[in-house]
């Protein structure tokens, strides 16, 4: 399965609005296949098509103590509640971590491969990248959640890359300015 290429900030992809997919393309699996290996690849918890150049509506996500992903084909979220603050990352805005405001739970329900509707009810880590992910669908980016508009640091050269964010403490030890944060990734460990 090729690794997909990336897209990064500012490409004008990532500000765009997917396309709602109808019936399920025979072609979907292995385009999914594709964007699941991608996502793995960069050490990603999620990963939308815009990422990777289409504007197809679909995600994917597999979180860190999951054995297999899941692909999410027009994912919305249904209804949000509780606000939280969490720091997050992005695999198209390499470099950076970012304290965001997102919700305690979420639902949202989608389309899988075989057609069939996906409910799901989420909190944590899995809430956070429903929201991130369908985000991106949406045109949206963390960036635009951010708490405050200082709440964007540099994180070091060669320090891993993470949709979402860590789940180990790793990042809390990194740059000057994640010092200031240490609280909130502490925090965030579901
Ligand atoms: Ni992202």
């Amino acid at each position: 399965m090729p690794i997909l290429s990336m897209r990064f900030l500012p490409d004008p992809i990532l500000r765009r609005q997917a396309r709602k997919i109808g019936k399920v393309p025979a072609n979907m699996k292995k385009f999914t296949d594709d964007m699941i290996e991608t996502m793995r690849d960069e050490l990603g918890v999620g990963l939308a098509a815009n990422q990777i150049g289409s504007l197809q509506k679909v995600a994917v996500i597999q979180l860190p103590d999951w054995e297999e992903a899941i692909v999410l084909i027009n994912p919305e979220i249904v209804s949000r509640e509780g606000e939280r603050e969490v720091v997050e990352g992005c695999l198209s805005i390499p470099g950076y971590r970012g304290l965001v405001k997102r919700s305690v739970s979420v639902r949202a329900r989608a389309i899988g491969l075989d057609g069939k509707v996906i409910r799901i009810k989420a909190d944590g880590l899995l809430a956070q990248a429903l929201e991130h992910e369908t985000g991106h669908l949406q045109g949206s980016l963390y960036i635009d959640h951010l708490v405050t508009p200082d709440d964007l640091w540099k994180i070091p050269q060669g320090g891993e890359e993470e949709e979402e964010e860590e789940e180990s403490d790793d990042n809390a030890a990194s740059g000057s300015g994640a010092d200031e944060h240490t609280h909130e990734v502490g925090e965030q460990t579901e």
